[in-house]
């Protein structure tokens, strides 16, 4: 299990996306057909679109300031996930691959989520009533 606890945002959608992204990563760093890797990553790079859109959504239902700032951060994403994946696409499960999909998804996200993402987080709750 790559997630944990101490990933979470406190916001349900959020961290629901953010569990499933590290369970498809454990899920392609265990896969070795080719059928098998080419599911998990299209998987993930459609998934990533769609959680990066709900995030975004979320940025701009409260106005959050940073909102141009973080959409850079996962525009950035998407380049760097698109060449990882034609890379890993083209030369199969190789240790060079793994390790990059071990930077690229895990050490990302984990990065991403516990600066901006819970900085964004922090002014979510800050800027929505709570029940
Ligand atoms: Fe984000």
């Amino acid at each position: 299990m790559l997630w944990s606890s101490a990933l979470e945002t406190g916001i349900k959608l959020i961290d629901e996306q953010h569990k499933q992204l590290f369970d498809k990563a454990d899920e392609l760093l265990e896969a070795n057909g080719d059928d098998k890797i080419k599911k998990i990553l299209d998987f993930l790079a459609s998934y990533v679109a769609k959680h990066f859109s709900d995030e975004q959504k979320l940025h701009l239902s409260v106005n959050y300031p940073k909102a141009p700032t973080h959409r850079g951060y996962h525009d950035e994403y998407i380049k760097t996930f698109k060449t990882f994946k034609e890379g890993y696409e083209k030369e199969g499960p190789t240790l060079a691959n793994k390790i990059a999909a071990n930077k690229i998804i895990v050490g990302w996200l984990r990065d991403h989520i516990m600066v901006h993402d819970k900085e964004f987080t922090r002014y979510y709750r800050e800027h929505t009533p709570q029940k």
